[in-house]
């Protein structure tokens, strides 16, 4: 059991880690973009509905008949511009999409699957880094290491993705294209959407409960491709435990995230746009949703900030808890 003396030592501990508040902006968000982030989240979680990403091609965005849940993406009656499933040794899967409406192609991917197995997908997160060329100029402190899981899946789904954001641009030269994705997912969305900026493509990046990705070097990169190269929307909701792994400690303490991050600061019922909260800072950030750390260690977050991962708005990796079991084991 846990005693209360070694109590009084993790909490010491924590406190002497603990770093001053850094600069942190915590104005709301404006309704509008409330409303995109909850599109966006439904976006995001359709691509663990299997109908989306397998053979879908050709069909339009659904959530309902697998659990999930996207009545707003439904009823917008999205075309899926190509389906993709199992690519490369990390077999990701997604969509890629067109959303006539808000004249976005959106880019959605799908994360290991977390609910059949939230512990092997967490501890996957413990994976090792490697150095890549992503940063170019701005590898200065790292030589921009980067989670090798997440590296390796972008980079196996870029041409097919890119393949068909350039044919339907080159017919919707207006629309916009947004990368989004849950947990997992999110992680391989952010660094496919770097990736495309360089490739001299604008995109916004949503991601929701996405853990860090790499060291200091891609997060200064990606926060200096915006607001030029497209906007990061990184959010968070609560005490997610998500987002805060790996643990700053894992590799000497340069697991980092880009900032913003726009952070869900209630636990539960309808979230106004007062409610999100636009924290900025860097490494070690105090505020947001790494402030909400209970300081005990990463088992207690896991425990206690395990329910805010799976609601983003609403609920949304319900397709997940409701794969095949045969799928969802593969994830
Ligand atoms: C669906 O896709 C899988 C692989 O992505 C393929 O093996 C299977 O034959 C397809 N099924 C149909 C009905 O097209
Ligand atoms: C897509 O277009 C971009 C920008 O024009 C270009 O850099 C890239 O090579 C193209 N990729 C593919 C797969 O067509
Ligand atoms: C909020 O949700 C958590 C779990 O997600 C639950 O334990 C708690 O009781 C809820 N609080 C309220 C006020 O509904």
């Amino acid at each position: 059991m846990f005693s209360f003396r070694n109590l009084i030592i993790v909490l010491f501990l924590a406190l002497a880690y603990a770093e001053p508040l850094k600069v942190r902006d915590t104005r709301g968000i404006t309704q509008a973009e409330l409303n995109q982030f909850e599109l966006l989240a439904q976006y995001a979680g359709a691509a663990y509905c299997y109908d989306n990403i397998q053979n879908g091609t050709g069909n339009t965005v659904a959530c309902t008949r697998e659990g999930g849940y996207c009545p707003g993406v439904e009823a917008l009656q999205t075309v899926i511009l190509d389906s993709f499933f199992d690519v490369g040794i990390t077999q990701t899967a997604g969509y890629v999409a067109i959303d006539r409406s808000h004249q976005l192609i959106i880019v959605s991917i799908q994360g290991t699957s977390i609910a059949s197995n939230p512990i092997d997908a967490l501890t996957d997160l413990n994976i090792a880094r490697s150095k890549t060329t992503l940063c170019g100029k701005a590898n200065t402190v790292d030589g921009c290491l980067i989670h090798d899981g997440f590296w390796q899946a972008a980079n196996d789904v870029l041409p097919i993705v890119e393949t068909t954001i350039n044919i339907s641009l080159a017919m919707n030269p207006d629309f916009k294209i947004v990368t989004t994705g849950h947990s997992l997912g999110a992680a391989i969305a952010a660094l496919l959407g770097a990736k495309l900026r360089d490739d001299g493509h604008i995109v916004d990046m949503y991601t929701f409960g996405q853990p860090s990705v790499g060291a200091v070097d891609v997060s200064n990169y990606i926060e200096n491709q915006a607001p030029a190269q497209g906007n990061n929307y990184r959010v968070t909701h609560y005490n997610d435990v998500v987002p805060q792994l790996p643990e700053h400690n894992l590799d000497w303490g340069t697991w980092d995230h880009y900032y913003p991050e726009f952070w869900i600061s209630r636990q539960n019922g309808t979230v106004q746009a007062s409610d999100m909260l636009v924290v900025t800072g860097r490494l070690y950030e105090t505020g947001g949703n790494e402030g909400d750390k209970t300081g005990l260690g990463v088992v207690v977050d896991l425990i206690e900030g395990l329910p805010a991962h799976y609601v983003y708005f609403n609920p949304i990796s319900g397709c997940d808890a409701n794969a095949p079991a045969a799928v969802a084991s593969s994830g």
